[in-house]
């Protein structure tokens, strides 16, 4: 069956086999900035933003989302032009292997759009979907915290 999402702002169509996950159907078309790992669920390297909420490709059906809006890193900012999240995560130190990046940076994107004025703890909620084996989420949480000023100052969320 054929399935269309709005990828990073354009309608794309893929096939799909049924029962199909969404990660498989996305990295097979590829969106390879998602990651893959556990398959369960449990350690949120695969997230995206399906139609702004962070959710793991692993667990969801492509078709279940077959007309959803869906955002990955890349549609957030890009090497020329990255977004506050994107920039912060860099100066601190917070992307080490870079595994758990992806995923953990479209988490913080979404919590920043929602919250734009977190706590340490609303940070530490918001990532605890998001296993990081070499950072010890130090910098990561200190990145969060900086792009919230940084998009205090008036930069864009994008
Ligand atoms: S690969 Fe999806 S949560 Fe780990
Ligand atoms: S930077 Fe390596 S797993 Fe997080």
């Amino acid at each position: 069956m054929k399935v269309k999402y709005i990828m990073n702002g354009g309608i794309k169509e893929f096939d799909i086999q049924p029962g199909e996950v969404l990660l498989d159907v996305l990295r097979r078309n590829g969106y390879t900035e998602i990651k893959g790992n556990c398959y369960m669920g449990t350690c949120g390297a695969c997230a995206v933003l399906i139609n702004g909420t962070p959710k793991t490709t692993c667990t969801t059906l492509a078709a279940q989302v077959d007309g959803a809006e869906i955002t990955t890193i890349k549609g957030i900012g890009t090497i020329t032009n990255p977004s506050p999240i994107q920039k912060a995560f860099v100066e601190k130190g917070a992307v080490q292997c870079g595994f758990c990046t992806p995923g953990t940076i479209i988490t913080a994107y979404a919590l920043l759009r929602k919250n734009p004025n977190p706590t340490e703890e609303d940070i530490k909620k918001a990532i605890d979907g998001n296993l990081c084996r070499c950072t010890g989420y130090v910098q990561q949480i200190e990145a969060i915290k900086s792009a919230a000023e940084l998009l205090k100052g008036g930069e864009n969320n994008e």
